[in-house]
């Protein structure tokens, strides 16, 4: 409920958390419940059977796909955290047609049928891969030049299109452009750069990076990521109606060879190569964080780097035993559990569950 100063009050908010059985959505829905919010998720749940760590996230929950939503799924739904979504540049190439359904179209039918219902904030996961192959190094704010280099960026520069035209006095869009994700969570990933990295270090000793490490990525933890979500459904209304943030901070913009002398700090005998190639990847791009960390200074408070990262990382791959075979697995890897599925005709070629 929006209180006289546009504050959203935590402990009387019912969010829809869609996709909240990934990665993130399991870190993020207990911070939410935490923080005095009242969830309930909706996921076809892709990766069910992926647990990475002893027990993922159980709430209120709707089993359902996002291209299926009906206005009764937002029924007093005061905010949406949209999550849902064919998610990482890779798997955008496994089927554009389908990235541009799930990740663009329907996230389009979703805000407008929350809209429709009388939810009051949309809150949706965009990502800083939509700066894509960014000018000589230099910082991108939120007024940069897009340059999407896949599938999977230029739908979440669609999404972004379609939900500014929707904003009006009751419902305020937010695009959320997120650095890329890293650390633990009971659904994890290790399809993600620093996790990547990592669980390499970990199962063989051997970190080999298939370029010469130039390229920029912003990283961020998942629960700072999280973090940014809670900070834009508590700030008043004026400071994110209908607004474009970065999610990440300044200091979190880094080189690849970077990425992998943390995990090597932190791995200390672990040997690191450079085959110097330039891989298909052409992406790189360093991003200004500034807007997010000044106008929602008070609500966002970001606390993670990558070496904090790489050794809870550490820490868990010990304790969950996480070994060679496991990480080369479907598990941890979303494009192999996808292609799983289909193989098994458990989902069909427009990734619906075959009944
Ligand atoms: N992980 C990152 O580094 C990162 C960075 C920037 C933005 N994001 C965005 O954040 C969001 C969450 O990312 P994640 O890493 O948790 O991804 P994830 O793949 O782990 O989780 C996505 C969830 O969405 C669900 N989903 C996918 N298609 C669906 C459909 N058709 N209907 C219903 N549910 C569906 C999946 O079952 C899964 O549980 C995504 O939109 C992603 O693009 C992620």
């Amino acid at each position: 409920m929006e209180s006289k100063q546009g504050i959203l009050e935590g402990v009387e908010m019912k969010v829809l958390v869609t996709g909240n059985n990934g990665y993130i959505g399991n870190v993020m829905c207990p911070m939410l419940i935490e923080a005095g919010f009242e969830v309930v998720g909706l996921d076809t749940n892709y990766f069910d059977g992926c647990l990475f760590q002893d027990k993922k996230y159980s709430g209120k929950q709707i089993i359902k796909d996002i291209r299926q939503v009906d206005i009764n799924d937002f029924d007093g739904i005061d905010a949406v955290i949209h999550l849902a979504g064919l998610s990482n540049d890779p798997i955008g190439a496994l089927n554009p047609g389908i990235t541009e359904e799930i990740n663009l179209a329907a996230s389009e039918n979703c805000a407008k049928l929350a809209k429709q219902a009388g939810v009051k904030r949309f809150v949706f996961a965009s990502s800083c891969s939509v700066y894509g192959v960014a000018k000589d190094g230099l910082a991108v704010d939120e007024n940069g030049e897009l340059n999407p280099v896949t599938a999977y960026a230029k739908s979440k520069i669609g999404t972004e299109k379609t939900l500014h035209p929707l904003a009006d006095d009751n419902f305020s869009p937010v695009i959320m452009r997120n650095s890329t994700v890293y650390g633990s969570s009971p659904l994890l990933r290790l399809d993600l750069v620093v996790n990547n990295l990592s669980a390499w270090g970990h199962t063989t000793g051997k970190l080999k990076l298939m370029s010469d490490g130039s390229p920029w990525r912003p990283l961020i933890h998942v629960r700072d990521f999280s973090l940014a979500f809670i900070a834009v459904l508590k700030a008043p209304k004026e400071l994110i109606h209908n607004q474009v943030f970065n999610i990440g901070r300044n200091s979190e913009n880094y080189q690849v060879r970077e990425l992998a002398e943390a995990v090597k700090e932190v791995i200390p005998n672990c040997i690191l190569e450079f085959t110097g190639e330039h891989g298909a990847d052409t992406r790189t791009y360093r991003v200004d964080f500034t807007k997010v960390n000044t106008i929602l200074k008070d609500y966002f408070k970001p606390s993670w780097n990558v070496k904090k990262g790489v050794e809870e990382l550490l820490d868990d791959f010990k304790k969950y035993r996480l070994d060679f075979a496991a990480f080369q697995g479907r598990k941890y890897i979303r494009l192999k559990q996808l292609n799983f599925l289909q193989g098994e005709g458990r989902l069909n070629e427009k990734f619906y569950w075959v009944k």
